[in-house]
């Protein structure tokens, strides 16, 4: 074999390893590049997001706080019984409401309304929230998340879809979602 071909063939194994390597960065690099720039082109979709009815107004006697369930917008065919979500519903009086999600603002344990003494409280870790959805005490850093919601012919809706947190599309949008 002379010593062209050699060269040659090492020419070649040379341009195959740096054509693989070449597809190998590019593999590699287009999720980190989409990921950089995901804040920019991403669009937010929001159209999982609906306003369900809670029930008649009736059903909420001023100055009392209910629980009620509601069915996820979003449902997927696995989801069974988790698509029936509950919240708590405050009404203060009129069409004045406040709907919490039920899920504590610590770790997202369900927290319990307790009438008698006007308090939420977590069973987890003994987090405390005034009727307000305010944090009394405990580990939770806010009060109680809070879904957008109107009222329509002597109905009250939530828009449901997803946990009312500071992150969420109706937060971002500006809506009135959360309780300080
Ligand atoms: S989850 Fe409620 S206090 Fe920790």
């Amino acid at each position: 074999m002379s010593n062209e071909t050699m060269l040659t063939r090492r020419g070649l194994f040379m341009n195959i390893g740096i054509l693989f390597n070449s597809l190998v960065a590019v593999a590699l690099a287009v999720p980190i590049v989409r990921f950089l720039f995901s804040s920019v082109s991403r669009e937010r979709r929001d159209d999982y997001l609906a306003w369900v009815p809670l029930g008649s107004v009736n059903e909420f006697p001023e100055g009392e706080t209910r629980l009620a369930t509601f069915r996820n917008p979003y449902v997927m065919p696995t989801d069974g019984a988790t698509v029936n979500t509950a919240c708590w519903v405050r009404r203060i009086g009129g069409d004045q409401f406040q709907v919490f999600a039920v899920n504590c603002a610590h770790l997202g344990c369900p927290v319990r309304w307790f009438p008698q003494s006007g308090l939420f409280m977590c069973p987890c870790h003994g987090g405390v929230y005034y009727r307000d959805g305010s944090r009394a005490s405990g580990p939770p850093e806010r009060g109680l998340f809070a879904y957008p919601y109107k009222v329509e012919s002597g109905l009250i809706l939530i828009r449901a879809g997803e946990l009312p947190t500071p992150g969420a599309s109706a937060a971002l949008a500006g809506k009135k979602s959360t309780c300080a």
